[in-house]
């Protein structure tokens, strides 16, 4: 079994990824500092794959713990890096925290994976980079705009850094740089999925807690902008599609692949769906009345964005195999698992 290092794999995207890479015929090894994840994650991953996966308790950005853990796991063959901050509201309050973090753990990861030999790299970049983009759906070739938070910002710095590190003489890394939309629902099983710590900031853990009673209603932000029914439009991926693109991306730099030392490929359906579109479709394929509020719009917020997702098809043979509805009703079971 190839050995695939995952920073952050604890975390939501990260822990379905885990799942898939074993399932996959990978040994997954995790690294995570818990800082956004708890360790009951680890029962959950155990109990779907049958195996505990190994894990190490390690800040990515602390170095020599790091190194610590490329001397203590030979062989590794590629590493898909999750590790980071994600809140882009905190990231407004605490923009020094994001870069040390996500520029910090990457700058690290990349000095020491050489020193093992470790050349394939995949990253967990984002739509945001693309701000709010002139024409829709944005493309890998759509310029990015300034970034709307530091948050935003740290994923752009993190792709410049890669291209620059990447461009050196003799170089060997090769990555493959994943931009996610907007990641939803959980595990069939329902045994791993999104454990947002407070009050959440995404739609949809929004939605299953209202719905859940443990919030009062779901505001919505903003009616009025240019879109068919007047709320924002987003590209919703289910989770367990997404960790699949990791899959075909670390295999085709195993396989060498790779047409070029970096690619970018969107992680998307390629479908835009309103606000309200969810709300719908999630009170049909959960059976419960949402409480909803029509409320005044969150700064920040991209108007209308989703992928044109035909080159992770045409290249990676990528495509998501999940509807929304589907999605939502994963994220439901998955509320409900927690209520218990
Ligand atoms: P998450 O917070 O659930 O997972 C991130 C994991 O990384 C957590 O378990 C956290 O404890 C860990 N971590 C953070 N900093 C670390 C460090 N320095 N060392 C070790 N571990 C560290 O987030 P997620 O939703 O799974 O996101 C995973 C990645 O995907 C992130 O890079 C995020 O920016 C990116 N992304 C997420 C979304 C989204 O909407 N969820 C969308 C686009 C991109
Ligand atoms: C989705 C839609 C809200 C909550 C964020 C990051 C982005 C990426 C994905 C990491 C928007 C509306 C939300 C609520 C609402 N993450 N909404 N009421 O903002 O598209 O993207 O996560 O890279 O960088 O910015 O996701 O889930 O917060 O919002 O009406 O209580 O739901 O206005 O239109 P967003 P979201």
């Amino acid at each position: 079994m190839k050995k695939i290092l995952v920073t952050g794999g604890a975390g939501y995207i990260g822990s379905h990824a885990v799942v898939e890479l074993y399932q996959a015929g990978y040994q997954p090894v995790i690294v995570d500092n818990f800082s956004n994840s708890e360790e009951s994650v680890l029962a959950g991953i155990e109990s779907i794959l049958g195996v505990a996966v190994p894990t190490y308790r390690v800040d990515c950005a602390d170095e020599a713990a790091l190194r610590g853990v490329f001397e203590a796991e030979p062989n590794i063959a590629g590493v898909i890096h999750f590790a980071a901050f994600k809140a882009v509201g905190e990231s407004v309050q605490k923009p020094l925290a994001y870069f040390q973090n996500n520029v910090g753990s990457l700058l690290t990861l990349l000095a020491v994976m050489p020193e093992f030999g470790v050349e394939n790299l995949v990253f967990s970049s984002s739509c945001t980079v693309y701000g709010i983009p002139d024409a829709l759906p944005v493309t890998e070739a759509t310029p990015t705009k300034p970034a709307s938070s530091p948050y935003g910002r740290t994923k752009q710095m993190c792709e410049e850094i890669i291209h620059d590190v990447s461009g050196a003489p003799d170089n060997k890394l090769r990555t493959i740089l994943l931009r996610y939309f907007n990641p939803i629902g959980a595990h069939d099983s329902a045994k791993i999925g999104e454990l947002p710590l407070g009050v959440p900031n995404n739609l949809v853990p929004f939605i299953t807690q209202t719905a859940a009673g443990i919030r009062e209603k779901l505001t919505i932000f903003g009616n009025d902008y240019d879109t068919p029914d007047g709320t924002n439009i987003r590209d919703y991926i289910h989770v367990v599609d997404l960790a699949k693109a990791h899959i075909v991306a670390v295999q085709r730099l195993l396989d060498h692949k790779a047409d070029e030392t970096v690619e970018t490929f969107n992680v998307g359906t390629g479908n835009g769906n309103t606000v309200l579109d969810v709300v719908q479709t999630f009170e049909k394929a959960s059976g419960q009345k949402l409480n909803y509020v029509i409320g005044p719009r969150r700064p920040g917020d991209v108007p209308a964005i989703y992928a044109d997702a035909t080159k992770a098809e045409q290249v990676l043979g990528f495509k998501t195999e999940t509807s929304l509805a589907d999605s939502l009703a994963s994220a439901w079971k998955w509320q409900q698992t927690l209520k218990k």
